[in-house]
């Protein structure tokens, strides 16, 4: 993180220390933005033919050129454009810094605030974050830029490349990050930068770009210039590479499924101008695993942060904002962030804390402090996720609807099977009707493996039940969620959520006293001050999970499992990954599913990644998470060790 050691003032205008450099023009650093990364890659001409448009920075920074961007995209994109902007930084400035660095100019008040709404902890990684309504997708990846970028998957149409000065951070310049600049780019992709220095030009000449020298802004000279190869379609695992869709006029796209996954697909599907319909099999949305009174949104940590937890993380940082935009949009939507206590022992919540998340992400607490958060007198330690919560699923899956009323719902809609023509239409048959569409996305949770296209997937259904609990006046009032193996939710000053119970290979949802009592004889265990009284719990609901046995989701296309049994049947011998050919999959169809017991802090990320997949765009995971819930990997786990 940067800190304000590093960071000098001059006119409130900032340098940095570590590389004595400005992060703007002292002059007029709006200015040069403009001229230098704006017309210098001749964006607003461009915008009128691209409705959808991609662009990479190498340093965020003060966010300036952002902002800039976003003040004469507005101006100039169509009305229904769509932009995508990149960017890294090793050293994230803090709200107040950025704040003060970009208050020169108030032409651009209203886009500083809006990022300042959305700008994320300073945790490492991908963060997608989206802006004006919407229509603006920022990728903030928080690390190295060479090795962000070489984790990113995406094809972008300009670049501004804004290190600082290259005698002084040669990596935001070196032929690694030019090479990773090129293998993101297309032919016609131009890029734009203040400096003319002959290392920079040399790099990006070697990485294939054609590059001029051109007048810079104020007297110094500084490079332009665009792609002009094929790109390199080599990869180091060929078998999840992103299908490319061909594009298609109709957009129109059916999504099996009406719980969490189903409607967030739809929603997010149709804010990139696609017509969906959802089918589902109940007489209403919201029937079955996402039907709870209640559940967590949170993020699940382990000790080494593991593929599971940075997953996890990033899902758990795009939903919170995700439901925050949603909530100001409809404040109907049952969504209460007031944070979420997980009880620890004592070296679990120190090894956690050597994690050095920001307080903004996780704090870790003594018994003592955890709780006055939580109400009443806990005997452990807790880690507090202040930015977490609990909402009420079926009321988030309706607000969705409400919100977006274009998606079309149709209820006692069993789909039983699936098949694409040879025009690449798909047909879904359901007992009384066949629909068509050019995309299928399947979100019907336990049963996505019913298709003969999914068969192949291991999932495995799970049964889980909750229990409400009433409370007596004469009980403490909780708070806040506390988690401890299992949860307990205050729904309201009487009125106690608990949960749940686990049976694996269980898809029975008649409520059972044995679960009830699992779930009261662990909450009493964990929390034997909250119940004055033995609860008798009599209300529950309970639900089917779907799971993997890797507790990872499957979010992405269907591979086509002939082809994958084929083409890879040597994969177990070694041979160098690009040797083999590019996946091949169904085309048009892809899976939400797996979601397991965290499909309320998943779903959301799930729809956003299937919407970048189905629309080419930079994918909002990198590319090990990707690879790591990608649908295929249990095919290639199996082929390798056959
Ligand atoms: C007891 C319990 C407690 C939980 N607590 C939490 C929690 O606190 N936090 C959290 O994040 N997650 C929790 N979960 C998990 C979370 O509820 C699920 O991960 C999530 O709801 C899954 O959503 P989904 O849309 O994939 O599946 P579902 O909600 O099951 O939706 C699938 C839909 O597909 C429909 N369908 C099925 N087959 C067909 C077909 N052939 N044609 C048409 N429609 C079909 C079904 O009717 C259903 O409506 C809990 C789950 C349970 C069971
Ligand atoms: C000139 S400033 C960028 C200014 C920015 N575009 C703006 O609009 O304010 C260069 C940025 O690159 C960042 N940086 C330097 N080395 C980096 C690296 N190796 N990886 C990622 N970011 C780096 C710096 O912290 C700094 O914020």
């Amino acid at each position: 993180m940067n800190t304000q050691e590093n960071i000098t003032w001059n006119n409130n205008t900032p340098s940095s220390t570590q590389f004595e450099d400005v992060y703007y023009s002292t002059t007029d650093g709006l200015a040069e933005t403009q001229n230098v990364f704006i017309l210098g890659n001749q964006l607003p001409q461009r915008w009128q033919q691209q409705k959808t448009f991609v662009i990479g920075e190498t340093g965020f920074g003060t966010g300036l050129n952002f902002v800039a961007t976003l003040a004469q995209w507005e101006k100039s994109a169509p009305q229904h454009a769509q932009l995508n902007y990149i960017s890294v930084e090793k050293y994230p400035l803090s709200k107040r810094d950025i704040k003060k660095a970009l208050n020169h100019w108030s032409e651009l008040d209203r886009y500083v605030d809006e990022l300042l709404q959305v700008y994320p902890s300073d945790v490492a990684g991908f963060h997608r974050l989206k802006l004006l309504k919407d229509r603006v997708s920022l990728t903030l990846m928080i690390g190295d830029a060479k090795q962000m970028y070489r984790q990113l998957i995406a094809t972008v149409d300009a670049w501004y490349l804004d290190g600082f000065a290259p005698s002084r951070n040669p990596g935001m310049w070196s032929v690694e990050l030019c090479k990773e600049i090129a293998r993101l780019s297309q032919p016609g992709t131009t890029f734009s930068t203040y400096t003319a220095a002959g290392q920079v030009r040399r790099n990006l000449h070697h990485a294939g770009f054609n590059v001029s020298k051109v007048a810079g802004h104020g007297k110094r000279e500084r490079l332009c210039g665009s792609f002009n190869q094929t790109p390199n379609l080599i990869s180091q695992a060929p078998w999840f590479h992103p299908p490319n869709l061909p594009a298609s006029n109709r957009k129109k796209a059916i999504i099996i499924g009406g719980g969490i996954a189903g409607i967030s697909m739809a929603h997010t599907l149709s804010q990139s101008e696609w017509q969906t319909i959802i089918l589902e099999q109940e007489d209403r949305v919201a029937a079955q695993a996402s039907g709870n009174k209640a559940g967590i949104v949170m993020p699940k940590l382990t000790l080494d942060m593991d593929k599971y937890a940075q997953f996890h993380l990033s899902a758990f940082f795009y939903t919170v904002s995700w439901l925050r935009n949603l909530q100001s949009r409809q404040p109907s939507l049952d969504w209460h962030p007031d944070g979420v206590l997980e009880l620890v022992d004592k070296q679990r919540g120190t090894q956690l804390a050597k994690l050095k998340l920001s307080k903004q992400v996780m704090q870790a607490l003594d018994a003592e402090q955890a709780s006055l958060y939580a109400g009443l007198t806990l005997e452990k330690n807790a880690l507090f996720f202040p930015t977490a919560g609990w909402l009420a699923p079926a009321n988030l899956c309706t607000t969705l609807l409400k919100d977006n009323p274009e998606i079309h719902v149709a209820l006692n809609q069993k789909v039983s099977s699936l098949q694409q023509d040879a025009d690449n239409t798909w047909h879904v048959s359901t007992q009384t009707k066949s629909y068509t569409a050019d995309v299928v996305v399947i979100c019907n949770g336990p049963s996505a493996d019913q298709f003969q296209q999914t068969k192949h997937l291991p999932i495995t259904p799970s049964r889980g039940q909750i229990s409400d609990l009433k409370q007596t006046a004469s009980a403490p009032t909780l708070l806040r969620p506390i988690c401890y193996g299992g949860y307990v939710i205050p729904l309201s000053k009487n009125e106690l959520l608990c949960g749940a119970s686990y049976t694996s290979d269980d898809k029975t949802v008649a409520l059972k006293k044995e679960d009830h009592d699992h779930n009261i004889k662990a909450l009493r265990q964990h929390l034997p001050d909250l119940l004055t009284e033995q609860p008798q719990a009599h209300e529950g609901r309970a639900a089917t999970r779907a799971t993997t046995i890797d507790r990872l989701p499957l979010i992405g296309p269907v591979a086509n499992e002939s082809f994958y049994r084929i083409a890879y049947q040597d994969i177990k011998h070694g041979k160098r990954p690009h040797t083999f050919p590019l996946a091949q999959y169904h085309s048009g169809l892809y899976i939400a599913s797996g979601f397991g017991s965290r499909g309320l802090t998943t779903a959301a990320i799930a729809a956003e990644l299937v919407t970048n997949l189905i629309n080419n765009k930079p994918l909002t995971l990198n590319t090990t998470l990707y690879h790591a819930i990608h649908p295929a990997r249990f095919l290639i786990r199996t082929l390798r060790k056959q």
